[in-house]
């Protein structure tokens, strides 16, 4: 028993940790091709020939998308390119419920202020950063001259403004990597499934697994006649890409390889007990309780109506989006005993660094700049999630950066309801009122609150008085100087200022300074980590820029008596099907096409069931960012997009456990299908390579 015991959890590959470099990814290709990788690091990543690198792109500032065909057509998620498909969508062309299917290349519709991003290539240049900083030991005069160093290295790479060049700090500025990217801005929308597919499940369904979404929208990256980045223009031309995906149509088999390659946002694996405290006892906690009166109050006002349903529908999706996140990352960390492992990895460092002068007070003053910055963090938290949660504050902001053009006023009011604002406004300012430390309360807010016996009354008394609460109210006052003179001083403008100016100028700017200090202390306390573990491969933490995560595809068991299968089919959507509840009324097409069994090509036999897959779950490292990034095999064709974690697996952005943490991708054949079947969008899959 033992003997097999021990065979058993060799053979068992455990996933695997890690956001890797692409230009550094020849040091993990051993490791990946002993896991089933076909290719070589110069695949990857090269910067003398074509490369997968070249197929993929940082969708607008935080997506992936990934270039399918050699006439720049470009797939992400439908969850990515919803503002766009928004833009274009009206009463009487509704794509969001309908979908958009480009007929042909003049019915691609242009995003202004969508842009795409190439990276041509990257470059350590640590070295460089550091010149004129030796034995400079003022941390901001370091600063000073890391900017400057900074400023011109980005200037030179931008050859002339046709690169967009930035350089990032890797492992607390222990060392500097120019990323040199080249943003093409004419990128129009090709098709968008209907959103009872592209949003099958919605918030009920987020995070989570089993898994039924058709999470994927398509859009074309337009050049110039010399295939360079243009502008928008009726001349530009289908974009020729250096690499596009080769699709695999044949699907994913438990244990095969696979990798991500993509722009994952933010990680924090190497940050001290200190923030997973605050994270665990203080932020998380808080910021949940006041986005569950929120949702509490909008859901109920939602089941009262429908066109508050609709009108409430995205701001709940955001709102509800990181709300769910939290918690899953609160269960997860305390599961994995984070906060303990961290301080008991920290007294062990400790002990290492006892002898060595550069590290021994390192986690002492960690913790002290911590203790600091705490009050600081929470106002702020409380700043952004209660004081911004009000809505009427939005209206206001534009008003108060002398901004009196109607469109965003117009925007706000299509989707405001003042009878719900006015309600959480009272549970926000409540709270505020309890769990802020007086120092960080406005003055005239308590002269207000205490003049009107409670922030019930205070806040009623701001909503039956502020002109900003309605359209009609506030509209007209945008192009009359005399009331706009006048509502200068409404309540609401008041109230904005208030909040803003402490905001400003007392928790902003020392928060801003513990956070820069804190992050001079990572740059030792970083560097004390990689030599107190000289054996461990350090990856580092994600800042959006392009990274390989892999692993393979694989189910788990998220909780005793749970098993995770590692796929879905249409069989799971039919089940799911149902036109009473909003997140899972799928298309008449959809269940017609069921009904007949007409999958075309799509159409795969699991065992005796003939249906069509429809998501999988990866054991890769993914964060928020790596939405839209290509899923792939050891050949490094396109298996899926990824779109999602698993609720369990959301403390990977603080710690990963290879046992549960997985992504969810939608499969590469489930789209084409849609694609196909539904759109009826066959040219644009002829235009693409299927292996
Ligand atoms: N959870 C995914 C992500 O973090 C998808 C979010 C969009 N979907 C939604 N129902 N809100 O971005
Ligand atoms: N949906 C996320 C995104 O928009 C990806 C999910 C995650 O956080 O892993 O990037």
């Amino acid at each position: 028993m033992l003997v097999l015991a021990g065979l058993f959890s060799v053979a068992m590959c455990r996933a695997d940790e890690g956001m890797w470099l692409p230009s550094l990814i020849g040091k993990q290709i051993k490791d990946m091709r002993s896991k089933g990788f076909r290719l070589t690091a110069e695949d990857i990543y090269s910067i003398n020939k074509a490369s997968l690198k070249d197929a993929i792109v940082l969708f607008g500032r935080g997506c992936t998308g990934e270039v399918v065909s050699p006439e720049g057509l470009l797939l992400t998620n439908h969850h990515c390119g919803y503002g766009q498909i928004q833009q274009h969508s009206s009463l009487e062309h509704d794509y969001l419920t309908d979908g958009f299917w480009a007929m042909s290349r003049e019915e691609e519709l242009p995003n202004p202020g969508l842009t795409v991003s190439f990276l041509v290539r990257m470059e350590d240049v640590t070295d460089r950063m550091a010149a004129g900083t030796t034995g400079v030991a003022e941390e901001t005069e370091r600063r000073a001259i890391l900017e400057a160093n900074r400023k011109s290295i980005e200037k030179e790479a931008s050859d002339e403004g046709r690169y967009s060049a930035s350089v990032e700090s890797l492992y607390y500025g222990n060392q500097y990597f120019l990323f040199v990217y080249e943003v093409f801005s004419d990128v129009r929308l090709v098709a968008a499934p209907p959103s009872s597919i592209g949003k099958f499940g919605g918030d009920t369904d987020n995070w989570m697994w089993p898994r039924h979404t058709g999470d994927f929208s398509v859009f074309r990256i337009y050049a110039d006649k010399n295939n360079r980045p243009a502008a928008y223009s009726p001349d530009n031309v289908p974009y020729r890409p250096k690499k596009h995906f080769a699709i695999s149509t044949k699907g994913v088999q438990e244990n095969d390889f696979t990798f991500v390659y993509g722009f994952p946002g933010t990680t924090r694996e190497y940050v001290t007990s200190d923030f997973v405290d605050y994270t665990l006892n203080w932020a998380n906690p808080h910021k949940i309780r006041l986005r569950t009166m929120r949702l509490d109050i909008i859901k109920a006002a939602q089941e009262q109506d429908a066109a508050t349903r609709i009108m409430y529908a995205s701001k709940c999706a955001s709102i509800a989006n990181a709300w769910k996140k939290w918690q899953g990352e609160t269960l997860g960390l305390i599961r994995l005993g984070t906060l303990e492992k961290k301080r008991s990895y920290e007294s062990q460092f400790q002990q290492w660094a006892a002898g060595r002068p550069e590290y021994a007070d390192i986690l002492p003053r960690l913790h002290g700049a911590y203790a600091e910055w705490l009050p600081y963090a929470f106002a702020r938290d409380y700043y952004n999630e209660a004081f911004g949660g009000v809505e009427l504050m939005k209206p206001v902001a534009l008003f108060v950066k002398n901004d009196f053009s109607p469109v965003g006023y117009e925007t706000f009011y299509k989707d405001y309801a003042p009878g719900i604002d006015r309600a959480i406004a009272k549970k926000l300012m409540a709270e505020f009122w309890a769990h802020v430390d007086p120092k960080f309360v406005p003055g005239d807010f308590v002269a207000e609150v205490e003049r009107a016996g409670s922030t019930d009354a205070f806040v009623d008394d701001l909503f039956d008085r502020s002109i900003f609460v309605s359209a009609e109210s506030c509209l007209p006052m945008l192009s009359d100087s005399t009331a706009r003179t006048t509502a200068a001083d409404d309540p609401a403008v008041r109230m904005y200022d208030a909040f803003m100016k402490l905001y400003r100028s007392v928790i902003l700017p020392e928060y801003k300074r513990l956070d820069e200090m804190i992050a001079g202390l990572y740059h030792i306390y970083m560097r004390g980590q990689m030599e107190f573990e000289p054996g461990k491969a350090f990856y580092p933490d994600a800042n959006l820029t392009l990274r390989v995560a892999y692993g393979k595809v694989e189910g788990c068991v998220p909780a005793d008596g749970v098993y995770h299968r590692h796929y879905t089919t249409l069989d799971g959507i039919i089940e799911k099907d149902n036109p009473e509840i909003y997140d899972y009324d799928i298309p008449q097409q959809l269940r017609d096409l069921y009904a007949t069994k007409d999958y075309g090509r799509w159409g795969v036999w699991i065992g005796s069931l003939y249906t069509v897959p429809v998501a999988f779950l990866a054991s890769n490292h993914t964060t928020g960012g790596n939405s839209g990034s290509p899923v792939l095999n050891s050949k490094g064709e396109l298996l899926g997009l990824n779109f999602d974690r698993t609720w369990q697996s959301t403390m990977s952005d603080l710690e990963f456990d290879p046992t549960i943490c997985r992504n969810i991708a939608v499969d590469i054949r489930y789209v084409l299908f849609v694609i196909d079947k539904l759109g009826g969008a066959r040219y644009l899959i002829d235009e693409m390579t299927l292996k």
